[in-house]
């Protein structure tokens, strides 16, 4: 089982498209399968979970599906919230602030802050996040510390003290990483998938983690 799993749930708009709806529509039911993806990862044995919700090229999408983007994240967070309180997850919103609404800041510091205590497992919903922009943040906080060093930047990381980055999985069908965990995807594995990411259930995530059961991880050294 990976310990970190980063999924960049993509297709939301395309899945919408098909069923000739707006592509908020798609939003709508991708934001439901948070939970449900969220959920079924942890009770397989997942401690860290790292959910690509909201890039910081995003912000060039119409305003409207901006806006939906970001009510939908306020309210999915809440009912992320009551479950991770209860089954003892971290919640963490992580990516910059300072674009954000001062509401859902003060959403987010409520809800993230009611999890705040846990520590075994964690939660990351990547909200205008993009990973370049990660790591200059790390390196200009290892500078001020005096050297740039890897063991410096990955201090200073959004995703620092949490495991290693085992599996991305990047659902509708793409081949790239649009900018997500650049720095920490250095030794992962990656599964692409073709489903859209309202239609990625348990059973999907599973064959990811199988695919990833069978991989071979070197790390640079020889062998089997
Ligand atoms: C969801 O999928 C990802 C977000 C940026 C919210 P998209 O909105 O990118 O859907 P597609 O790729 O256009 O189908
Ligand atoms: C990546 O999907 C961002 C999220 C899933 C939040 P995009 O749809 O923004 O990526 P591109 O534009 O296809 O690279
Ligand atoms: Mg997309």
């Amino acid at each position: 089982m990976p310990a970190h799993v980063g999924i960049v749930m993509d297709g939301n708009g395309r899945w919408a498209e098909k069923r000739g709806k707006k592509r908020s529509y798609g939003h709508k039911f991708g934001s439901e399968n948070v939970d449900r993806i969220a959920e079924h990862a942890f009770s397989s044995g997942v401690k860290s979970l790292t959910l690509y919700a909201f890039s910081s090229e995003n912000w060039a999408r119409p305003e409207e599906e901006v806006k939906e983007l970001m009510k939908l994240l306020a309210q999915y967070l809440k009912k992320l919230t009551a479950k991770a309180v209860k089954k003892q997850i971290r919640l963490n919103v992580l990516g910059r602030k300072d674009r954000l609404s001062a509401e859902l800041v003060a959403v987010i510091d409520k809800y993230t802050g009611k999890t705040a205590a846990f520590t075994e497992r964690n939660l990351n919903i990547l909200v205008d996040y993009g990973g370049r922009g990660e790591i200059a943040h790390a390196a200009r906080a290892a500078a001020a510390e005096g050297a740039i060093t890897e063991e410096n930047i990955e201090k200073h990381l959004y995703t620092a003290g949490q495991p290693p980055l085992d599996l991305i999985i990047r659902t509708g069908g793409e081949i790239r990483l649009s900018n997500f965990l650049l720095y920490q995807a250095a030794y992962a594995e990656l599964y692409f998938t073709d489903v859209l990411w309202p239609d990625f259930d348990e059973a999907e995530f599973d064959k990811a983690v199988e695919s990833f059961s069978k991989r071979k991880r070197r790390y640079g050294k020889i062998g089997c």
